[in-house]
């Protein structure tokens, strides 16, 4: 990846530093993309399986799919990418970091703070009381499982037709429009509202640097383009940060 004296320079006067990140910043880990020729929706329909009305029709299916996921993220670590990214959270003043995943795999890695969109895989919800759980413990063996109160439990994900948590779908805003350096990671950038913050930064000042290992519908507004695997150019480009700033 090489250097342009502007992207050294923009790195050296970063103050606040905001990234989003799709599944391609897992993709390096063996978690499955969405689109793409080896994506999940080229293997499944969304609409059988990511909105509530499929599973009301049919929880089972739903349960066995996103057990089959969970299993997968129980097999697999964070890479370089999201190392970088939590190390990078440690040592700059104001960072933030916003993702698109479910996987749980920033956490994993370290990252302090993260404000996920799509909430997260490995939590469950009580469609009846509301109630979140965090418990591992919750499988699904062919039967739905169940809450306390009696409700079925459903992944605490978002799924399609639905809204954003409220309280991070502010905090994204809120960080896009208040950095002067926005990242956009391993995103096909067309699941909206996410793909508004990129937008969203750079109309608030902000300078875009795009990573992904293929132009997206956010290339062309981008003012870097670093193209290739986010596990290699990340580490990467927080060393050249890392670099910048002592001088
Ligand atoms: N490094 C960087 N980018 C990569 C890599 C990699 N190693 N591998 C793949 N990519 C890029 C692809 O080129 C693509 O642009 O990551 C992007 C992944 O795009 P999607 O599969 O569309 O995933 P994402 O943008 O996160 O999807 C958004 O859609 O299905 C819903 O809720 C789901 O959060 C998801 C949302």
């Amino acid at each position: 990846m090489h250097h342009t004296e502007s992207l050294c320079a923009l790195l050296r006067d970063s103050r606040s530093i905001s990234v989003l990140t799709g599944a391609g910043v897992s993709a390096e880990s063996g978690v499955p993309t969405f689109r793409g020729k080896e994506g999940l929706w080229s293997k499944f329909k969304p609409e059988e399986l990511a909105n509530l009305q499929a599973f009301m029709a049919n929880p089972e299916l739903v349960w066995e799919w996103y057990e089959y996921r969970r299993r997968i993220i129980d097999q697999v670590q964070p890479n370089p990418g999201h190392y970088a990214l939590a190390q990078w959270e440690k040592e700059a003043g104001s960072f933030h970091l916003i993702t698109q995943n479910v996987d749980g795999l920033h956490q994993r890695a370290g990252s302090g703070k993260v404000i996920e969109l799509h909430g997260n895989i490995l939590h469950n919800r009580c469609l009846r009381c509301g109630n979140t759980s965090q418990s591992r413990e919750v499988h699904f063996e062919g039967k739905v499982p169940g809450c306390s109160c009696g409700g079925m439990l459903r992944p605490d994900v978002v799924w399609f037709g639905e809204t954003l948590p409220e309280k991070a779908i502010e905090e994204a805003f809120a960080a896009a429009e208040t950095a002067d350096l926005f990242l956009s990671v391993g995103t096909s950038a067309i699941v909206y509202p996410a793909a508004s913050l990129p937008q969203v930064a750079k109309s608030s000042g902000a300078v875009l640097i795009e990573i992904n290992v293929e132009h997206t519908a956010l290339t062309p507004i981008a003012d870097h383009f670093l193209q290739g695997p986010s596990g290699e150019i990340l580490p990467v480009l927080f060393e050249k940060w890392r670099t910048v700033r002592i001088g």
